[in-house]
């Protein structure tokens, strides 16, 4: 079960307005077609690691354990903050989780699914008691802000929970995931440079290789499409239909995607959390940030039927159906 929830974003916000005097756009064109208002953006100098860090104590801390009961970390990132040693090595350190051991996990904004998944295998099957999963990235750090379509999409965050077996008095659990790929997808959203493939250079610099390239149209109608398939698919092998959930969290790239696919699973909108306006799109810790405003909203209470569901780089789908425990 997910037994705690914490979320952390750096405090510089940047506004439409602000993109408005960057790149040729409007704070009506961004609303309008992505709903969203404003993200925040770390300083220079803060990492993927440090958001981590802040969400991952918290976290621990409201489990009631402390950083030497985790035995497992897991990070969803596509920043990390460098190429190795990989940023779960780095949470590890930065909160002195002794007994752990980790990885990190790219799936794009797919990653806090996966890594939610991966984590309570790991607990399901007897060799872990506490998982740690950070769903954290600085998208700020690969975005190119003279490119209008992508800057204005993405902001920085990180969330944290701690996966951990459920007691008989527990209502959490998590019930069933549903995950696919389809690499054919990849030249849709990805970043072209700085790996194996094409090295840092001078060139690949003055080409601006080292930011997001994306094909938003392409990605826009895949997401809407496997949002609503994979919700489906998870939902009917568990006997339930779209209205028999109290919370659908989607990952926040885009407010019409979501409208767009809960519109099609005919869930009602009381029931779906879209915070993009504040955050953006930030990655892997859309999730943890929509979970955490459910929380402080009250409209995710103990006992409910959550489905988390995401589309990410990659392609990556994936689908995590649950019962909230605290
Ligand atoms: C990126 C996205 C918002 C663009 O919206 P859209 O309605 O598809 O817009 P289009 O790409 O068709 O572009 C329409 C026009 O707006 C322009 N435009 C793009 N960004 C703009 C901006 N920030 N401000 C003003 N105009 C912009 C385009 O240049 C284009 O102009 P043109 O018609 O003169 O060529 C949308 O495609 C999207 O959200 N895609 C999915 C992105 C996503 O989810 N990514 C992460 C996945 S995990």
């Amino acid at each position: 079960m997910i037994r705690s929830l914490a979320t952390y974003v750096p405090p510089r916000v940047l506004t439409n307005d602000d993109f408005a005097r960057m790149v040729d756009t409007t704070n009506e064109w961004i609303l309008q077609r992505t709903g969203i208002r404003e993200r925040h953006i770390v300083d220079a100098g803060v990492a993927t690691s440090d958001l981590g860090k802040e969400a991952a104590v918290r976290a621990i801390e409201r489990a009631g354990l402390t950083p030497d009961d985790i035995d497992l970390i897991i990070v969803g990132t596509v920043t990390p903050d460098m190429m190795f040693p990989c940023t779960a090595c780095l949470v590890q350190n930065k909160i002195g989780a002794h007994h752990a051991w980790g990885f990190d996990l790219n799936a794009a904004c797919s990653a806090f699914t996966y890594a939610v998944t991966t984590a309570s295998q790991m607990i399901g099957s007897g060799a872990h008691d506490h998982a740690l999963v950070v769903g954290a990235d600085v998208m700020s750090s690969i975005i190119d802000y003279k490119d209008r379509s992508t800057c204005v999409l993405f902001g920085d965050g990180a969330g944290a929970v701690v996966v951990s077996a459920a007691g008989e008095d527990d209502v959490g659990r998590i019930l069933d995931f549903e995950h696919e790929i389809d690499g054919a997808g990849g030249p849709a959203l990805y970043m072209p440079a700085g790996g194996s493939l094409r090295p840092p250079s001078h060139q690949t610099i003055d080409l601006r290789l080292h930011y997001v390239k994306q094909d938003g149209q392409t990605v826009f109608k895949f997401a809407v499409r496997k949002t609503e398939e994979i919700s489906r698919r998870v939902l009917e092998r568990n006997g339930l239909k779209p209205s028999d959930l109290d919370l659908f969290v989607s990952h926040q790239a885009n407010r019409r995607i979501i409208q767009s696919a809960t519109g099609k699973l005919g869930i009602d909108e009381s029931k779906v959390i879209i915070n993009i306006e504040r955050f953006g799109n930030t990655t892997a810790a859309t999730i943890p940030l929509a979970l955490n405003d459910a929380v402080c909203g009250g409209r995710l209470k103990k006992g409910d039927l959550v489905l988390l569901a995401s589309v990410g780089a990659g392609f990556t789908v994936g689908a995590v159906l649950l019962r909230w425990g605290f």
